[in-house]
């Protein structure tokens, strides 16, 4: 049930089969304490167990912040043990989004720095509002990226470009980000929700389940030499077939009517 109650640090908006999911902590320029990491995870499960929900956008409330990383209030009393389960429950809430079978946009509307870069990272696709900032800046504070950022900044921009901006702690605005392909589009804040809910729609007028298998292809294969990733790619597509949504796309093009998808 999505409430208030439940997550209090989030506010969670359906538009149709979109949800809109804004980080709420105003004074904390959206800080992502445990407990709101721990919402954030509860939000995301509910979202891929709902089969009305299509496609999840993940932002920040207001307008200068995505997240601003994780609160550094609460890192400052970690010692090892705690510090390591710290990042390994923060990497387990990305992990989540990351594996999602259906897609989730990121719309970075402000700073996204630290843990909220990551939450980013961790988002299938990220758009930018024109005053975006992104960036690592953990080592400045005698940390680093403990929430996936080391692993995903590379594979995402590069090994050379992603070293540079995590060991020198580098914020980069939204052109630059364009530019280095972190984030896909940048747009003018106001319209930065449309221009989200509208990728979301265009992705969900195709067949879902080939998105998820292409998400899934994509996200497993990437970490793999790339005879193994061709493989993971065959046996998706093989799979496909025995789908009726993929006999359906196919049979609509032909007979040049749009396709009616049903997710089996
Ligand atoms: N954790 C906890 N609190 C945070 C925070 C974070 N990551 N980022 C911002 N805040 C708090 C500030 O402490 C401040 O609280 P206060 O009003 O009680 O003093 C409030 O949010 C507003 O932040 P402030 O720094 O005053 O805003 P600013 O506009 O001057 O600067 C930033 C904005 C984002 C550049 C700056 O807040 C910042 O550098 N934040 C930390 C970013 C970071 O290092 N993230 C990685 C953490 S691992």
């Amino acid at each position: 049930m999505i409430d208030g109650a439940t997550w209090p640090d989030l506010l969670l908006e359906p538009r149709g089969p979109v949800t809109v999911l804004k980080v709420n902590r105003p004074d904390r320029l959206n800080a992502l304490s445990r407990d709101t990491l721990g919402q954030i995870g509860r939000a995301v499960r509910v979202f891929t167990d709902d089969p009305a929900q299509g496609a999840l956008v993940v932002t920040g409330a207001g307008e200068t912040s995505f997240v601003a990383g994780a609160d550094i209030a609460e890192l400052v009393a970690l010692g090892p043990a705690e510090a390591e389960e710290y990042s390994c429950a923060g990497q387990a809430v990305m992990d989540l989004i990351e594996r999602s079978a259906k897609p989730v946009i990121a719309a970075i509307n402000g700073y996204a720095l630290g843990g909220g870069c990551e939450l980013a990272l961790a988002c299938h696709i990220r758009i930018a509002a024109e005053n975006a900032v992104l960036g690592l800046p953990e080592v400045g504070l005698g940390a680093i990226p403990g929430y996936g950022g080391t692993q995903r900044l590379p594979r995402n921009i590069g090994l050379g470009r992603a070293i540079e901006m995590v060991v020198t702690g580098r914020r980069v605005r939204a052109d630059e980000a364009l530019a280095l392909g972190l984030v896909s589009h940048v747009v003018p804040q106001a319209a930065l929700l449309a221009e989200a809910e509208a990728l979301a729609l265009a992705i969900l007028r195709n067949g879902p389940l080939a998105v998820a298998a292409a998400l899934e292809a994509m996200r497993d294969g990437m970490h793999l030499p790339i005879g193994a990733g061709l493989r993971i790619e065959s046996e998706r597509f093989g799979r496909l077939a025995a789908s009726q949504d993929m006999r359906e796309g196919l049979r609509a093009f032909v007979e040049k009517r749009p396709a009616d998808f049903q997710g089996r």
